[in-house]
């Protein structure tokens, strides 16, 4: 069984499409979107495309009327996956990106081969870091002058949560989670 939607209490996460793209690159090049603490990306859609093959995994956030609210998207650095995300200004707050990631990290432990899930995060972005807190993940250290945005080296923190620390699915059941196996090259090649 294939399974492209992994559902939520309050949303789901749908894997992305070709159709997605010109929404992605319209929220990737708008400052809102991307929030205080990140450049905007202003990419082409053939760019686009390319990172969304490249990554291993790519989600469209959806609330459970199917309004599309934003992404979260993985890709592998050996045996770890790392992740990152947003939502439009409209939707944060309300719990929306904690469960996200939930269901994110109950997905890619469920069938992914992979030890360790990370994010960095600037070290100002407190509602990036309280998410991934409630989601299980551990504050690692300081990783200094890190990331370059809004004109200046930022210092950021490293989280991540292993699967020990997991330990078994908080949303999702495997049933729930059987998506195509990914190689990096899910659903673009499809249309
Ligand atoms: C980071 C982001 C995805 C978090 O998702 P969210 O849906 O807004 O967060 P949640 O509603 O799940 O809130 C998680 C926690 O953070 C707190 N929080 C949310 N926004 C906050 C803010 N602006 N300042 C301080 N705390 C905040 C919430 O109160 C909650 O903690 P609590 O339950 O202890 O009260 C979202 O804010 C966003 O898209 N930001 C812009 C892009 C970005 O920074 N991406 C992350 C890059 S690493």
């Amino acid at each position: 069984m294939i399974i492209k939607l992994l559902e939520g209490k309050n949303i789901n996460l749908r894997i992305a499409e070709k159709d997605d793209v010109l929404l992605i690159m319209r929220w990737w090049s708008d400052t809102q979107y991307m929030g205080e603490y990140q450049d905007v990306m202003n990419k082409t859609q053939p760019e686009l495309e390319k990172i969304m093959l490249e990554n291993t995994i790519f989600f469209i956030i959806e609330k459970k009327d199917g309004v599309k609210i934003g992404h979260i998207t993985g890709w592998m650095i050996g045996r770890t996956m790392e992740i990152g995300f947003a939502l439009i200004p409209s939707e944060r707050g309300k719990g929306y990106g904690t469960e996200a990631i939930q269901l994110m990290v109950d997905h890619l432990f469920l069938t992914k081969d992979i030890v360790r899930i990370q994010v960095t995060t600037d070290v100002k972005n407190v509602a990036s870091q309280r998410a991934l807190e409630k989601a299980g993940f551990v504050r690692e250290g300081t990783m200094r002058k890190y990331f370059y945005a809004k004109g200046n080296y930022r210092d950021h923190f490293l989280y991540s949560i292993l699967r020990e620390e997991w330990k078994e699915p908080k949303i999702l059941t495997k049933k729930t989670s059987q998506i195509k196996k990914h190689t990096g090259s899910h659903n673009l090649e499809k249309k």
